[in-house]
């Protein structure tokens, strides 16, 4: 079993996520500029009678991408369809998700930049023109042909801006990078919920919680449930902090919310690399994980809080972090 609470992914089979996702944007906690943008944007797109610009959000993962889409929809009072980038191999994939559109709806596009180059140029004419183009038939029996679609919305996430194409990321009207949340929002959150899922914490074990969630909703969100449970089995129910200690203790969640693979990657440059500089291609095959799951999912929240720096000749590990892990540093 891989239980892993740091991850790049979404989906939960048991819809833990959805089910205590806020739906309306005044419930929404942090990401202030993001959101007070986007509830003008919303506002004078419902005045107008219009549907809103096509948005796009990145930045890393877990930080409320897919949260804020259904929210869009909610608050737009519309339809929503998600459709995830990887899923997409075909240009017949795309063409079929768009054509079952509606009038005003939101299409949600998560991990956007990994739609293959050719079939993302069948999302041009259709985020601008709301037209579907595409060839039918083969050799010389083949021709083009165009479909007006309903107006819509595309809702585009990535963790990874850069990945996508310069004509489509010129095509949305609004783009908004997420940042990582402080540990008062964090603290909010767990706050919140607690409450809906009717599970009561001290507010000293929010807060202890909140500052081992490496800025991000969704890990905090997970490390509630699981303290929850241990706050069940070993305690009366309250998570109080005493257990939430014990809990992320015995979930090896340390002090700055850092796991396992964050230990393995940092020890890893300091090790066999002299702390650095070196190459993101040689730090992932020095501890096996895939380069892209170091640079979207663990990278970011180390370079923020000063573990790891980028130069122009690789990563390098800096003393804060010799000093977390208690390795003895040496001036280079
Ligand atoms: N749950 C997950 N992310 C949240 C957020 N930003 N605000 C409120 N509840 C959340």
């Amino acid at each position: 079993m891989d239980d892993r609470i740091i991850t790049g992914e979404v989906t939960e089979e048991d819809g833990f996520e959805e089910n205590i996702r806020p739906s309306r944007i005044t419930e929404y906690i942090g990401q202030t500029e993001v959101k007070e943008n986007l509830d003008i944007f919303m506002k004078a797109a419902k005045m107008r009678g219009e549907t809103l610009d096509h948005v796009l959000f990145y930045g890393p993962p877990g930080l409320g991408k897919t949260t804020l889409s259904y929210i869009i929809a909610n608050e737009m009072q519309v339809g929503i369809k998600t459709a995830n980038g990887p899923s997409i191999e075909k240009s017949g994939d795309l063409a079929a998700i768009l054509s079952s559109l509606e009038e005003g709806d939101i299409l949600f596009i998560d991990e956007i930049h990994r739609i293959p180059r050719y079939i993302e140029e069948i999302l041009y004419p259709a985020m601008e023109d709301f037209r579907l183009e595409i060839m039918v038939g083969s050799d010389a029996t083949s021709r083009h042909i165009a479909i007006d679609l309903p107006h819509f919305t595309l809702v585009g996430a990535t963790t990874r801006a850069g990945d996508l194409s310069s004509p489509l990321r010129d095509r949305f009207g609004i783009t908004s990078k997420l940042q990582y949340y402080t540990k008062e929002e964090l603290t909010q959150i767990v706050l919140r919920t607690s409450k809906v899922l009717n599970c009561p914490i001290e507010k000293e074990a929010a807060i202890e919680l909140a500052g081992r969630s490496r800025g991000t909703p969704r890990i905090a969100n997970r490390l509630f449930k699981r303290v929850r449970d241990y706050a069940l089995v070993l305690g009366n129910g309250t998570i109080d902090l005493k257990i939430t200690k014990v809990a992320l203790e015995r979930l090896k969640v340390d002090a700055l919310g850092l796991d396992d693979t964050d230990y393995h990657l940092l020890r890893a440059i300091i090790e066999r690399f002299n702390g650095g500089p070196v190459g993101i291609e040689a730090i992932a095959s020095s501890i096996g994980e895939e380069q892209t799951t170091i640079e979207d999912v663990y990278e970011p929240y180390l370079l923020q809080i000063g573990l790891l720096k980028r130069t122009s000749r690789g990563r390098v590990v800096t003393e804060k972090a010799y000093e977390h892990l208690k390795i003895p540093y040496k001036e280079k």
